[in-house]
């Protein structure tokens, strides 16, 4: 399966119609939207079922009826949370956005448990970057910055546990790179940290890799994993975070009269719940053989047909088609961080022209109705990461499980054009 496997026709036109604005904008014009790294298209089930959860005017913190009910999605979104990373108890976090959360995060670690460093990594987004830089000034800590390997495109275990030790308060390292698409091996580096410090406390960025691969962290004790839903075909204005009973029991805001470890801060917002069950309600659909499974069997049976498709699609962009040439094979195009092996790499790829900058390219690639995103070093979300690999900047192009071939044939039409500019 290393170049994956791509949908059936028939299964992806389906999976096309169960999301808004798959190949057409607002404005109904023709597009095709290879920006999926910056909010993914959305499922219409996810949206459908948080506004008409949302139209009920109750507060679940109530003991009538409709305020159970709303309970009861409430606790069914939180296991769901529990189900995308396969975990059990804890808590669940919840912010407007997956930076607010990361900065809470990294803060209750920082503020509470004794150290004199906090380690993370150079690709991190600056969410965790800044989150951890702000903190470690704040308590008086060394950053510890874990170098990118340019060969991989990703940050190696050893690399990290090189700079942990017995006076490390956090290890804050994402899981998938949103700049290289390198999929970090994260259990390998938790093993490797648990190694050198047994306790230490671990906050995983998982923003990135969450709509694109099975994640599991039944056995790898970590503290902290977050993920945003508008990256994950559902809503934008939360971001969320599954946090172990440890870390939920560090000192927080909280009002005094909720229960230990509990971290939601006010009313909560049953539709963003509903939501979260909706995505993975959707997974689990997408899972070949249903019978008698367990809904975490059923979600990765589907993630893995997504992450098999979007390896198909990666392929395809680099090798070509049958009608096109792939980026790999064309002069003038350089395709960056790009590792042979397609397993470890998530459904993103950053390149450049010989011939026109990346901002200009990107413009040339709107003008003929394709959406992609460049990545400057003068740009905050970018400068760190670019740099650690020699780069001074990247056209990033994030399709996602919903595009097929026609997508990718389009792309390599409008990638010639370009070239010939
Ligand atoms: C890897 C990664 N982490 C964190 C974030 C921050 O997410 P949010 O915009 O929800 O704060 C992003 C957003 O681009 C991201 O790509």
């Amino acid at each position: 399966m290393e170049k994956g496997k791509l949908f059936s026709r028939d299964k992806l036109k389906e999976i096309r119609e169960q999301f808004y604005y798959v190949d057409k904008d607002a404005s109904r014009s023709s597009r095709v939207f290879f920006d999926n790294a910056g909010g993914s298209f959305r499922l219409k089930k996810a949206e459908e079922r948080f506004r008409e959860i949302d139209m009920i005017p109750d507060c679940s913190e109530r003991n009538h009826k409709m305020a159970k009910f709303l309970q009861e999605i409430e606790e069914k979104g939180k296991e769901d949370v529990r189900t995308i990373f396969n975990v059990e108890g804890g808590s669940i976090v919840t912010a407007l956005t997956a930076s607010q959360a990361m900065f809470q995060l990294t803060g209750a670690v920082a503020e509470n448990i004794p150290g004199t460093n906090i380690v993370t990594s150079v690709l991190e987004h600056p969410s965790a970057f800044d989150a951890v830089g702000y903190y470690a000034e704040k308590t008086g800590k060394e950053v510890r910055v874990a170098k990118s390997n340019p060969l991989t495109g990703g940050v190696d275990a050893e690399e990290i546990a090189s700079l942990i030790n017995q006076d490390t308060t956090l290890l804050n390292v994402m899981y998938a790179s949103n700049i290289s698409g390198a999929i970090f091996d994260i259990p390998q580096i938790i093993r490797a940290a648990r190694r050198v410090k047994p306790d230490l406390y671990i906050i995983v960025d998982a923003v990135q890799h969450t709509p694109h691969g099975i994640m599991d962290f039944s056995e790898l004790d970590v503290d902290a994993v977050t993920f945003a839903p508008y990256k994950f075909f559902g809503v934008r204005g939360i971001g969320v975070a599954y946090i172990s009973k440890r870390m939920a029991n560090l000192p927080h805001h909280k009002l005094a009269g909720k229960k230990e470890g509990e971290w939601e801060l006010g009313s909560p917002a049953p539709a963003q719940y509903a939501m979260i069950t909706e995505i993975v309600n959707y997974v689990c659909s997408l899972d070949e053989n249903m019978e008698a499974k367990t809904r975490r069997e059923a979600f990765e049976g589907g993630m893995k047909q997504i992450a098999l498709h979007e390896r198909a699609l990666l392929y395809h962009l680099l090798e070509g088609t049958e009608k096109n040439k792939g980026l790999r094979n064309r002069k003038g195009i350089n395709v960056f961080m790009d590792k042979g092996d397609l397993t470890t790499r998530d459904l993103i790829l950053g390149i450049g022209f010989d011939n026109i900058d990346y901002t200009d390219a990107v413009k040339e690639y709107e003008k003929r109705s394709v959406i992609v995103y460049e990545r400057v070093a003068s740009s905050l979300y970018s400068k760190r990461m670019l740099e650690s690999f020699n780069l001074k900047g990247a056209i990033r192009v994030s399709p996602l499980h919903c595009n097929g071939i026609e997508d990718v044939d389009k792309f390599l039409e409008v990638t010639e054009e370009i070239l010939k500019l």
